[in-house]
């Protein structure tokens, strides 16, 4: 089978509905039919400043939530990037062929660097992105039979899958075939979505307002009272257009990607309707969908032994993953092997 891996930032109390429709859909969606390593990246976790405390909580939540999802121990392994110290020892041989010009263009910490400022900003912010293609290039297929390595993210990680696909042909160029190239798999209508009071920018966990984003956790009266309020446009009419409706559409795109319908089939449904019954629907919607998955995560959370469990099982799967991998590359490099 086809691999498939992906990470998640342990960030916050819970994930958000950007995560869920940008990227942890298609993780769950993706075991059916992919070899799949799912990983709550807690390393990555602390290129900001952060409470050690918040992120042993936040990485249990985390795993609860994605098992709460559906991600299945049994088909899937889900581990905890720190439980794998072969993510770090990769990360420093490819950021030796990395270019500094190279990663000094990456939009993300452009824009967190800027946002922190200089003596907030951390060497670690800066080599995040080849932390990230470690992720990825330590779960590689065996090169050259035609096997393919996908990672479904959101839009916002296209420029470091790009770097990654980068530094996975420069090595495989320089010291001989070792890395599948990953590929990333984006959805089409979910790619992006955006805050529910600026939507022109991104729903993120640290750039939005509390309600600007809708968290998978939070309760039904306060998630219905965020789409209720959620800012929308001058006019009356349900059609989708990104630049002069940018709310609407993103409220659309939310709905389509909720449901598994096109955007159009739903300008159809409520042609003649106003933006508050589409607003309501959509809340109630969320709330169905959401509800199952805050309650398993709350039973999943009261039994912290199995989650623990299942966490070292993931652990030692990709583990001997991640060793098999890494002894190639020690070699390939010139690392002298020991006995
Ligand atoms: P993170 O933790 O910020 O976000 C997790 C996933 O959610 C997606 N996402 C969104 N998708 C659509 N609309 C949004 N508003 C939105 N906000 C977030 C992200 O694209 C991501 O897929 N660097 C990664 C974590 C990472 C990783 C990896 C991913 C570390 N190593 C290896 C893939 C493979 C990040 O910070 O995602």
């Amino acid at each position: 089978a086809p691999r498939v891996l992906s990470g998640i930032q342990p960030t916050a109390d819970s994930f958000h509905l950007g995560n869920y429709l940008g990227a942890l859909r298609q993780w769950v969606a993706l075991q059916d039919t992919h070899d799949a390593f799912y990983c709550v990246v807690d390393m990555h976790a602390i290129t900001v400043e952060h409470s050690p405390e918040a992120l042993r909580r936040r990485s249990k939540v985390a795993a609860a939530q994605l098992l709460a999802m559906g991600v299945d121990p049994e088909r899937s392994t889900l581990f905890v990037q720190s439980h794998v110290p072969e993510h770090a020892e990769l990360a420093w041989v490819l950021g030796c062929i990395t270019g500094y010009g190279e990663a000094s263009r990456m939009t993300q910490f452009k824009d967190k660097s800027a946002k922190y400022g200089a003596s907030a900003t951390s060497v670690g912010l800066f080599t995040y992105p080849i932390l990230m293609a470690a992720d990825i290039l330590l779960y590689t297929p065996e090169p050259g039979k035609g096997q393919r390595l996908q990672v479904p993210v959101g839009e916002d990680q296209r420029q470091h899958l790009e770097l990654t696909r980068d530094l996975a042909q420069r090595f495989n160029h320089r010291f001989g075939e070792t890395f599948v190239v990953p590929e990333a798999y984006i959805p089409e209508t979910a790619a992006k979505i955006t805050d529910l009071q600026e939507p022109t920018i991104k729903m993120s966990k640290s750039a939005s307002s509390p309600q600007g984003i809708v968290e998978v956790l939070e309760d039904p009266g306060p998630m219905r009272k965020k789409i209720m309020r959620a800012v929308t446009d001058t006019g009356t009419e349900i059609v989708f257009d990104a630049e002069n409706k940018p709310g609407i559409s993103n409220l659309l795109r939310i709905y389509a990607a909720l449901e598994g319908v096109p955007v159009a089939e739903l300008e159809r449904r409520y042609a003649g309707h106003g933006y508050g019954q589409l607003k309501k629907d959509l809340a109630q919607l969320l709330v169905d969908t959401f509800t199952p998955i805050r309650e398993r995560t709350e039973r999943l959370l009261a039994d912290e032994k199995q989650l623990d469990r299942i966490l070292a099982d993931g652990a030692a799967r990709a583990g001997a993953v991640a060793a098999r991998t890494m002894e190639v590359v020690r070699e390939r490099v010139g690392f002298v092997g020991r006995d």
